[in-house]
């Protein structure tokens, strides 16, 4: 069974064949960081042209480096959402032409059971069920249960700011350039991270929730009390910089993981999964890798290049939708707002 993927929910235009959702035939994606990192964030308007602009070379190449041709496919499968509704719709119509064009059924999957089918991808057959999954991501930062493959239940997630969205605007407050998440790792290594005591309040009305905008503005206090001015040079930025993005990182990294102990210790878990984009931070892998450890858990967390977006997971997803039946009609439209599950 043979899945063509297409994600466009946000700024990597990717497309992706793979078979039976387990084995990658290509996987390609094509990033805007480049055009955005100017402006320190997504520029919506910008990102759906560029979409545009690469959704056919980025389609074909997988198509090609697959050695498929269309009518080898037994399905295209795309991100609906959630996401920025213009990027979406330039996959969502993208998939629709060539189902429709190819006669194949089309598979609607939510962007974040793409994320959350990454370490199944990428750890085929070895993850025991049930489930903790932590999901972290420029737009998300949810608990999920996972009782059986493709089945997730919400146990929590970030009030306001993702931590992604956190790493970004930090950055982007620090002049370090966009994606922020990727600069203060790299910016973090061998930095004191206890320079500053950064404190991440705790939710506290019993829900496994999280919230990351009191930081961000706790660094934005920090910086204007010290008159720390924007780095002059984003690739070597003063220690105290630093030292800073480093303390910061701590203490998001130190919420995460004391969220998902907190969670996996109630639920009584068969494994731990950590996935998204910001499952790509160094210090993340290390702390979580550590808690799994101590609880006696094996943690399972895909490969930087299925972490952060890509249209592989979208395509395993799609197979795990595929095989419950899920289809969409002719009239399947991007959503903004999605809820999972
Ligand atoms: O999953 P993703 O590629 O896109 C969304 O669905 O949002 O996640 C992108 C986010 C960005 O906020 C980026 O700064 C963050 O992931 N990120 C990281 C790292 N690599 C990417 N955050 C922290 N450390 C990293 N190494
Ligand atoms: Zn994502």
């Amino acid at each position: 069974m043979r899945i063509l993927a297409i994600e466009t929910s946000c700024d990597e235009t990717a497309a992706a064949v793979v078979e039976d959702g387990r084995r990658i035939l290509s996987s390609i994606v094509s990033t805007q960081a480049a055009i955005h990192s100017p402006y320190g964030g997504v520029v919506p308007e910008l990102a759906s042209r560029h979409h545009l602009e690469n959704i056919c070379p980025v389609v074909s190449g997988a198509m090609a480096e697959a050695g498929m041709d269309y009518a080898g496919l037994d399905a295209v499968a795309v991100t609906q959402g959630p996401g920025l509704v213009g990027s979406l719709l330039v996959g969502v119509q993208a998939a629709k032409g060539l189902a429709f064009v190819h006669g194949k059924p089309l598979v609607p999957v939510h962007h974040i059971a793409g994320h959350l089918q990454a370490p199944f991808l990428a750890h085929e057959g070895e993850v025991p069920l049930p489930a903790i999954a932590l999901v972290v991501s420029g737009g998300h930062t949810s608990l999920f249960e996972v009782p059986a493959a493709g089945e997730f239940h919400l146990l929590g997630r970030t009030r306001d700011d993702a931590a992604g969205e956190a790493f970004d605007k930090v950055a982007k407050l620090l002049g370090l350039g966009y994606p922020g998440g990727p600069i203060i790792d790299r910016l973090s290594q061998g930095a004191d991270d206890r320079a500053v005591e950064f404190t991440i309040a705790r939710i506290k009305d019993g829900k496994a929730d999280f919230s990351f905008s009191g930081i961000k503005t706790a660094v934005l206090h920090h910086v204007r009390k010290n008159g720390i001015a924007p780095a002059a040079d984003p690739s070597r930025p003063p220690r105290e910089i630093r030292d800073l993005v480093a303390s910061f990182q701590r203490a998001v990294v130190t919420a995460l993981v004391r969220r998902l102990r907190q969670v996996a210790e109630d639920r009584s878990p068969a494994s731990l999964l950590l996935t998204g984009g910001v499952a790509a931070n160094s210090l993340l892998r290390k702390e979580a890798a550590r808690t799994a450890a101590d609880l006696g858990l094996p943690l399972f967390v895909p490969p930087i290049s299925l972490s952060t977006d890509n249209a592989a997971m979208i395509a395993a997803a799609g197979f795990v939708a595929y095989a419950r039946g899920i289809r969409a009609g002719w009239d399947l439209n991007a959503e903004a707002h999605l809820p999972l599950g």
